[in-house]
């Protein structure tokens, strides 16, 4: 059977780095051949938030930094590639997502950085980058863009399920069976859980919750953190560091708080604020399928399993899809529509005028 291969590329708000996958859109269903994680040098990451905080010589910094993401991007495409021992030459397109350094669609912007220039002139694919700001442009919120990819792999015509990825930030994603498809961003994931940690105990994350499951959460800040009035917004909405960062959490700490029931309370922060989300606009679901990054976080998932008693909390591979191949995965997939001339966005999801192909594309 021929193939039609694309890389998909995802780097999140956790900074964590880029998730490259390999993806075959030839048979019913979409299959993943190949994946690839690439982490960001520490460097790379704090000029990444400096920039999203707004930085000296920003401009000049950003277009440095899209060069080095572009590096860091065809470095992964080549692992990818040598993994399958595919040429270049097989892939149709390169699906990347870039770096969102500011997400303002309400001030009518986003900005996400990469180089699709430098990407397309490094491997030779054709790129197909900078999904969000067609949305953005016809007054939606340009995100979440996962939903339709998830429609197409997570959809039961038998019951009402729920895709939640939790990267740095949350997005859920509603499939009714047989209904429309609904979608938006919670508030944070595994973000403030991860400065903290890198501020207290020197890691990059707080390994499997394991830190947080130690103390129990703090009530008065936990109602601090949840009055936060984008929680009570009726979607369409979105979010990200420009909202959920290290000031925000600054504002509502009070002093004498031990840094352990802080971490506690970010973790019930970002699983009752889920729960909240689907409770109060998709009671009627009988599963949830969670992806991303903080599925590993084990405390998270049995806290997001008890708040949502009794429906079943499982990790997307349970229905085919390993976590940290889902969001890749649906980049790799709204090149193909871009290329195709076919929507990726769904209007009812990010509030757009109307459905639109997304992207730009950079001939090979
Ligand atoms: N073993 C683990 N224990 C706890 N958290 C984890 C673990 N592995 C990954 N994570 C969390 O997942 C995040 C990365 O998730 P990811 O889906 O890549 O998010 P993003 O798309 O925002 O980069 C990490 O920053 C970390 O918070
Ligand atoms: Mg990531």
């Amino acid at each position: 059977m021929s193939r039609e291969l694309y890389a998909g590329l995802m780097s999140g708000t956790s900074l964590d780095g880029v998730d490259a996958v390999l993806l075959d859109l030839a048979g019913p269903r979409p299959e993943v051949l190949g994946h690839t994680h690439r982490p960001f040098a520490p460097a790379l990451r704090a000029e990444l938030l400096a920039l999203n905080a707004g930085a000296q010589d920003e401009l000049g910094r950003a277009a440095l930094c899209a060069n080095h993401l572009a590096r860091e991007y065809a470095a992964a495409v080549s692992d990818l590639l040598a993994g399958a021992s595919i040429g270049r030459l097989a892939l149709r397109a390169i699906g990347c997502h870039g770096q969102t350094i500011r997400h303002r669609p309400e001030a009518g912007y986003t900005l996400q950085i990469g180089n699709g220039a430098l990407l397309a002139e490094l491997t030779g694919v054709r790129v197909v980058a900078d999904f969000r700001s067609r949305d953005v442009a016809a007054g939606g919120q340009g995100a979440p863009l996962a939903p339709a990819f998830h429609a197409q792999i997570f959809s039961s015509r038998a019951e009402h399920r729920i895709v939640l990825n939790l990267g740095g930030m949350a997005n859920v994603t509603s499939l009714p069976a047989g209904g429309a498809v609904a979608g938006f961003d919670t508030g944070p994931g595994n973000c403030l859980m991860d400065l903290w940690a890198q501020e207290h105990l020197g890691a990059p994350r707080d390994e499997d919750g394991t830190w947080a499951a130690g103390a129990p959460a703090d009530d008065a800040l936990l109602a601090a953190l949840l009055g936060e009035p984008y929680f009570r917004l009726p979607p369409p909405k979105s979010t990200g560091r420009d909202q959920f960062n290290r000031p925000w959490l600054e504002r509502k700490l009070r002093a004498g708080l031990d840094a352990q029931v802080v971490q506690a309370t970010l973790l019930e922060l970002t699983a009752q604020s889920v729960a909240q989300a689907i409770r109060r606009h998709f009671a009627d679901t009988r599963r949830l399928i969670v992806c991303g990054g903080g599925v590993r976080n084990g405390t998270l998932m049995a806290r997001l399993a008890g708040l949502l008693q009794p429906i079943p909390v499982e990790s997307s591979a349970r229905h085919g899809l390993d976590p940290a191949h889902v969001e890749a995965a649906a980049f790799a997939w709204l090149a193909a529509q871009a290329l195709g001339g076919h929507p990726g966005n769904l209007p009812a999801v990010t509030g757009a005028r109307g459905p639109r192909v997304l992207g730009a594309i950079y001939p090979p």
